[in-house]
């Protein structure tokens, strides 16, 4: 693997001891959180908003036109387009902070905060790649940090009563499950001169190469200025459509089925859209996990570029984009807000189970309410997060790979060299993580 992380130390993380018992919020549980927001619009807006009621002292957009709106929201929190100078200047002004950056762009930030030891909330797939994701799982259980991944949807009803039906045994052995998404990606046209920008690309590119600059949109019904959003189907910015809904779509069955690890994962797919673009818009990707109940392993497919499982040949309707449980007795289709028990026969005697698992307060209220020490970790912490992500992540270290990759979780390796190079990146000088 490519050595990721640094040993030169940020400013900020060098002032406040990295390494030390994280935890700064050992503050009256009715105290208000001071929570400062690295990218504040998009899904950074979203964001914002579910920490609205804490003190936002601190904004970070590197494009001042996507802050605008933030800022007139927020006058008092001091604004930066640098997280680096936020973290340098501020950071002794906020105890956690939210990540909504695009991918590339998470692990930093993510590390820095949680080696000052600050709490962090950080977009879904949490990183870019799996030895991002591995390193920032480790340091949150070293630094002791309260952590959430935003995949929001685990926080709501829909996915509960799935997991309760799942959890009864009500659908029999389930040892299959399938996962498709629907949704299409914007193609986008590689420029051989840099691109003007009103904001400065170099923050913006972080730790990616100077492919970058050769890189712009085609104009699309997606009305984000280039760069923003975009970034998403090419490797160098971000994962494509598997990393863009896999971790929503996957937590399902990850958390009705308890899964951990997967041992195996073998993906194929195509490039069918117009573009430069380096990530498939047609991809499967096929994952073998341990059954945590015993007997036989469990066997996962992801689909995207489709509208059902086995390449769109079946289809289930309201189901554009859901996942399949195949259990013995029954099966079960879901999508994030409803599911349906099938086939008719089983159905028509199906008795949803009694209601076990309790309502969220709310996704971002779980991290809140926790880095003020009320209630228990979140529920998309890292340490179950971290074990989704990577497993979704590597759906694209086997089709970068092309050909089946094994998995050791416990040693971070497929124990292919040729594969394990699409576990990491290449970091710019200066763009390291803190160890
Ligand atoms: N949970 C969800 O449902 C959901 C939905 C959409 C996106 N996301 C995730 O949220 C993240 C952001 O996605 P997006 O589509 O909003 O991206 P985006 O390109 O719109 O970026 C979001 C904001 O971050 C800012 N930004 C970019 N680079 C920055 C940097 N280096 N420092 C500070 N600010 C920076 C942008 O200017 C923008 O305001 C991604 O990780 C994506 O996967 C999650």
């Amino acid at each position: 693997m490519r050595p990721v992380f640094t040993r030169r130390k940020f400013l900020a993380a060098s002032a406040l001891a990295v390494g030390a018992p994280a935890v700064l919020t050992a503050r009256n549980a009715n105290e208000k959180l001071n929570v400062a927001v690295i990218g504040v619009s998009n899904r950074g807006a979203a964001n914002l908003a579910g920490v609205a009621h804490e003190n936002v002292v601190a904004l970070c957009d590197v494009d001042p036109d996507n802050a605008k709106k933030a800022r007139e929201q927020f006058p008092k929190a001091e604004f930066f387009t640098d997280y680096r100078q936020m973290f340098d200047k501020a950071a002794k002004t906020f105890d956690a902070v939210v990540v909504s950056t695009p991918d590339h762009t998470h692990a930093l930030p993510a590390c820095i905060a949680m080696s000052l030891g600050k709490h962090v909330y950080c977009e879904k797939p949490m990183a870019e790649t799996v030895a991002e994701v591995r390193h920032m799982r480790a340091l949150a259980a070293k630094q002791k940090v309260v952590t959430q991944m935003g995949t929001q949807i685990h926080a709501e009803n829909n996915y509960r009563r799935v997991v309760e039906i799942v959890q009864a045994g009500l659908l029999g052995e389930v040892k299959k499950v399938h996962v498709w998404n629907s949704s299409r990606p914007v193609g986008g046209k590689k420029l051989s001169t840099k691109p003007a920008a009103k904001f400065d690309l170099d923050l913006w590119m972080g730790p990616t190469t100077g492919e970058f600059f050769e890189v712009a949109v085609n104009p699309s019904s997606w009305k984000f200025a280039w760069p923003h959003f975009h970034w998403r189907w090419w490797w160098n910015w971000g994962g494509g459509t598997l990393a863009d809904l896999g971790c929503h779509y996957i937590d399902l069955p990850y958390w009705a089925l308890g899964l951990t690890s997967p041992t195996k994962a073998v993906a194929t797919g195509q490039v069918t859209y117009t573009g430069d673009n380096t990530t498939p818009d047609m991809m499967r990707a096929d994952y073998t996990f341990p059954d945590p109940k015993g007997g036989a392993e469990i066997a996962l497919t992801w689909e995207h570029g489709v509208s059902g499982p086995d390449g769109g040949k079946r289809t289930f309707k309201g189901f554009g984009s859901g996942i399949l449980f195949v259990g013995t007795k029954g099966q079960l289709v879901s999508d994030y807000g409803k599911y349906l028990v099938l086939p008719e026969a089983f159905a028509k005697d199906f008795k949803a189970p009694e209601k076990t698992i309790k309502p969220s307060i709310g996704h971002h209220k779980e991290w809140t309410e926790a880095c003020k020490g009320n209630g228990g970790a979140p529920l998309c912490n890292f340490e179950y997060a971290g074990r989704l992500a990577e497993a979704v992540l590597l759906g694209n270290v086997a089709y970068r790979a092309g050909k089946t990759i094994a998995w050791d979780h416990a040693k971070g390796t497929t124990g292919d060299k040729a594969a394990d190079v699409f576990l990491s990146r290449e970091y710019r000088k200066g763009w390291e993580l803190p160890k």
